[in-house]
């Protein structure tokens, strides 16, 4: 795992478009990388396989996009980035990072709640699709517990 550069941008940029309906563009990864947004990538041996970025506030971040390479799904790397992401939540303090996921990209959706992600809220109409528009589930997983300092229960 290590931060995305902007030499890396087309390898993600592919892998996005093949397993995107309704892919980042170039530019938006950019913008990311030029917001300082937290983009991160991961390699198998030499290749570029997984990504994703992290939009990181004063209390809470957002998980604004991850993805694996369709060969290399269903091999852990998604679970895997995911901790990452969560890992650089924990070590900046923060108390909760959200994301939005399509109702019916079930796949991730199980991947985000084996993660401790729950649904919070949902937005309706929020996606384009070939049936018009699709619902978006937000879901958040809960770091406050964990903070240093933070409440004891009992
Ligand atoms: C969602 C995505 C990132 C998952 O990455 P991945 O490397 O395939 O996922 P993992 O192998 O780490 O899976 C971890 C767990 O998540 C769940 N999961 C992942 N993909 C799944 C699928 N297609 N169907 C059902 N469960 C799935 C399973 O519980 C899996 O554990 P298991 O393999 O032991 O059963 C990947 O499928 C992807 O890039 N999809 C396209 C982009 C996308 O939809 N991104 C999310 C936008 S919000």
């Amino acid at each position: 795992m290590r931060l995305m550069t902007l030499a890396d941008v087309d390898a993600v940029l592919a892998i996005e478009q093949s397993v995107q309906a309704y892919p980042w563009t170039r530019g938006n990864f950019c913008d990311a990388l030029g917001s300082a947004y937290l983009c991160y990538v991961d390699e198998v041996a030499g290749e570029l396989c997984s990504f994703a970025v992290l939009m990181s506030g004063v209390d809470e971040a957002e998980l604004l996009t991850i993805g694996v390479a369709a060969p290399h799904q269903r091999k852990g790397l998604g679970r895997t980035m995911l901790s990452a992401m969560l890992e650089v939540a924990r070590a900046k303090q923060l108390s909760r990072v959200f994301l939005e996921v399509g109702v019916s990209n079930l796949g991730a959706i199980a991947l985000y709640r084996c993660a401790g992600f729950a649904e919070v809220a949902m937005r309706r109409a929020y996606y384009r699709n070939e049936k018009g528009s699709e619902d978006a589930m937000v879901m958040a997983c809960d770091l406050s517990s964990e903070l240093s300092g933070g409440r004891v229960n009992g």
